[in-house]
C-alpha cells in the first residue's frame, strides 16, 4: 500500500504531470501539423497510457485519508475511487487514435485526429500536483498568479490549434507562422481586444469565434479579478501594516498628539514591523494547539535558551514550562521597565537590547544588563519592593515572566530556585554597598561643599530705649546663627536663638539690664564656628545714650 504523503506518491504524480502537459501541449500540434513522425506518436502515445494506466493502479493502491486515520481497505479505496475520478483517468489512459487505426480500414481525414484530445481530460487532474510544486520558500499569492498564467497559456494555446483547425492554411505561410498568426488571434479575441484583423469566412469558423468570445468574456473577468486579489495579496502582512500605521496616525493627528511622541509610537511599530513583521507572536500562538505551540515556542526562543546562563544544562521540562509561560515584550529607549519602590509582579529574561540598573533618582548606574541576563527577580523572591529601577537603553526585547508561573517553577525546581536565591541576594548586597558607599560619599560631598564658618566680626549692641539690636558682619558659608548670653556672675552661657538666619537680633523689651554679655558663632553642616568676642551692654548703652 502507498502512503498518500510518501516520497515515492510526490514522486510518481510529478511524472504524471509531466506527461499531461507534455501530451496538452503537443497533441494539439500533431493534429494540425503533424510535427512527429507517426512512429514517434505511437510510441510516445504508448508510453502516455502506460503512465496514465500506472497511474490508475498507484490510485488504486494509496491509501485514502478516512476519518482520524488512513484507511487501507482496498475495497472501500476502489469505491471512492471509482465513484470520483475513475473514468475520467480511464477515458484519458486509451490511446483512442492509435487503436481507432486497427479498426479502420480507410483512413479517414485529419477530423478523425480529434479523438486523440481525450489525453487533456488528465490536465483536469494535475492542479493539486502542481499546488505541491510551491513550497513554503515561493509567495503564495505569486505562485497563484503563475500558476494563472500557466492555464491561461494551455488553454490560448489549445485555442490557437482549433482556430488553425477551423482556419486551415489559406496564405500558404509556415507552421511557424500560421501558429503565431493563430496565437496572436487567439489572445486578441480573449483578452476582448479584437482588432478585427483577421475574421472569420464561414459560419462554422463564426460559431467557434462566438464561443472562444464567450470564454474570453468570462476568462477575462476571472483573470482581471483574480490578478487584482493576488497583487493586493502578495504582501498580506505589509499592506495591513501599512493601513494600521495609516489609521493610527490618523488618529494621533486628530487627537492632537504632540509630534515628539506619535513620532515615539511610529518608530515603535516600525521596530514591530522591522523585528517580528508586525505579528504579535502570543496571538499566533494562541491559534496553535498545545503540541505545535510548545515546538515553535522553543524554537522562537532558542536563542534565549542558548543566552540564559541558567537554563544551561537545565532539564527539557524546566526549560519548556518557563518558555511556554514568557510572554514577549517590547521597551522602547527610555522606557522605565521597572521602578525602584514599587511592587513587583513580574521578572524579565533580556532578548534583545541593553538595560541600565539605575538608583531611584536615577542619579547612580549599578549595573548595565544585555542579551541573556535577566532582572526583577529580588522583588518577586525576597518579597520586597523593587531594589532598583531599569531603564531601556535601546529597544529592548525582553520575555516577562510573571509571579504565578515564577512560585510555580521555583516549588518545582528547586536546583534553579536555589541558583536565582543566591543571585538576588548577592546583587541586592552589592545594591545595599552601593548605597551605602553613596550616602558616605554625599557626607564628605556635603563638607567639602562648605568650610567651618570663620569668626564673627563687627559685633555692635545697640539699645534704643527698650529695644536692644544686636548686629554683626556676615560671615562666609553660614548655615544660621547662634546668640548667647551669660548667665550673671556665673561661667555659663544660654542660649537665645539657635537658629537666626540673619545677621542681626532684636530684644523688644530690653529694661535696663546692665552689664550683660553676649557672643555669636555661625554654625553649618560642617560644624559651629568660633565664638565672636564678648560684647557688654552695660558699655554699649553708655555709649548709645551719649
Ligand atoms: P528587583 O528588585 O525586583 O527590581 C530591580 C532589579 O534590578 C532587581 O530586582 C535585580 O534584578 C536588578 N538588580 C539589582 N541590583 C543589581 C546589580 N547589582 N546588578 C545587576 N542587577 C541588579
Amino acid at each position: 500500500m502507498i502512503l498518500p504523503d510518501s516520497k515515492f506518491r510526490h514522486s510518481w504524480d510529478l511524472v504524471v504531470l509531466i506527461f499531461a502537459v507534455y501530451s496538452a501541449v503537443t497533441i494539439p500540434l500533431i493534429i494540425i501539423f503533424n510535427i512527429f513522425s507517426e512512429l514517434f506518436s505511437d510510441i510516445s502515445a504508448w508510453i502516455t497510457t502506460a503512465v496514465f494506466l500506472g497511474d490508475i493502479f498507484v490510485k488504486f493502491n494509496t491509501a485514502i485519508p478516512g476519518r482520524g486515520k488512513l484507511v487501507f481497505d482496498r475495497k472501500a479505496i476502489a469505491k471512492k475511487y471509482i465513484a470520483s475520478w475513475f473514468l475520467i483517468d480511464l477515458l484519458a489512459a486509451v490511446p483512442l487514435y492509435t487503436v481507432s487505426k486497427f479498426f479502420t480500414v480507410v483512413r479517414l481525414g485529419k477530423i478523425v485526429g480529434i479523438i486523440r484530445l481525450n489525453r487533456l481530460l488528465k490536465l483536469l487532474r494535475i492542479s493539486k500536483s502542481l499546488k505541491r510544486l510551491g513550497g513554503p520558500g515561493i509567495n503564495p499569492a505569486i505562485f497563484r498568479l503563475i500558476l494563472l498564467v500557466f492555464w491561461i497559456l494551455m488553454a490560448a494555446h489549445t485555442i490557437a490549434c482549433g482556430w488553425i483547425m477551423m482556419t486551415g492554411n489559406p496564405d500558404g505561410l509556415t507552421p511557424f507562422d500560421l501558429y503565431i498568426r493563430a496565437f496572436y488571434w487567439t489572445t486578441t479575441t480573449l483578452t476582448t481586444i479584437g482588432y478585427g484583423d483577421i475574421l472569420p469566412v464561414n459560419t462554422n469558423q463564426i460559431i467557434y469565434v462566438i464561443i472562444i468570445e464567450f470564454i474570453g468574456a468570462g476568462m477575462y473577468g476571472l483573470i482581471i479579478g483574480n490578478i487584482a486579489n493576488l497583487i493586493a495579496n502578495i504582501d498580506v502582512a505589509k499592506a495591513q501594516h501599512r493601513e494600521k500605521m495609516e489609521k493610527l496616525n490618523t488618529f494621533l493627528r486628530y487627537r492632537d498628539i504632540p509630534q515628539d511622541l506619535s513620532r515615539k509610537i511610529n518608530s515603535y511599530f516600525e521596530y514591530l514591523w522591522q523585528t517580528r513583521r508586525g505579528y504579535n507572536e502570543s496571538s499566533v500562538l494562541a491559534e496553535l494547539p498545545s503540541s505545535l505551540k510548545t515546538w515553535v515556542s522553543l524554537f522562537l526562543n532558542k536563542d534565549i535558551i542558548e543566552k540564559v546562563p541558567i537554563f544551561e544544562g537545565a532539564s527539557d521540562e524546566f526549560i519548556k514550562e518557563t518558555i511556554m509561560n514568557l510572554v514577549p515584550v517590547v521597551y522602547t529607549p527610555g522606557d522605565y521597565i521597572v521602578t525602584a519602590g514599587e511592587v513587583g509582579y513580574d521578572m524579565f529574561f533580556i532578548s534583545k537590547g541593553s538595560v541600565d540598573v539605575v538608583s531611584a533618582d536615577g542619579t547612580t548606574v549599578y549595573a548595565t544588563l544585555s542579551d541573556g541576563h535577566f532582572f526583577g527577580e529580588i522583588a518577586l523572591l525576597l518579597s520586597m519592593p523593587r531594589t532598583a529601577s531599569i531603564v531601556a537603553k535601546g529597544y529592548c526585547d525582553l520575555y516577562s515572566l510573571d509571579k504565578d508561573t515564577f512560585d510555580m517553577i521555583l516549588a518545582r525546581y528547586p536546583s534553579f530556585a536555589k541558583n536565582i536565591k543566591e543571585l538576588a541576594e548577592k546583587r541586592r548586597d552589592e545594591i545595599d554597598a552601593a548605597r551605602m558607599k553613596r550616602a558616605d560619599e554625599t557626607m564628605v560631598e556635603d563638607e567639602k561643599k562648605y568650610s567651618v564658618p570663620g569668626k564673627i566680626e563687627e559685633l555692635i549692641l545697640k539699645i534704643t530705649g527698650s529695644k536692644m539690636n544686636l548686629s554683626w558682619k556676615e560671615v562666609k558659608d553660614f548655615g544660621h546663627y547662634e546668640v548667647v548670653r551669660r548667665i550673671p556672675d556665673s561661667n555659663k552661657w544660654i542660649f537665645l536663638d539657635k537658629n537666626l538666619l540673619f545677621t542681626n537680633y532684636i530684644y523688644e523689651n530690653y529694661e535696663n539690664l546692665t552689664e550683660l554679655e553676649y557672643r555669636v558663632r555661625a554654625v553649618n553642616v560642617s560644624g559651629p564656628g568660633p565664638w565672636s568676642d564678648i560684647v557688654t551692654a552695660a558699655g554699649t548703652k553708655t555709649e548709645s545714650s551719649s
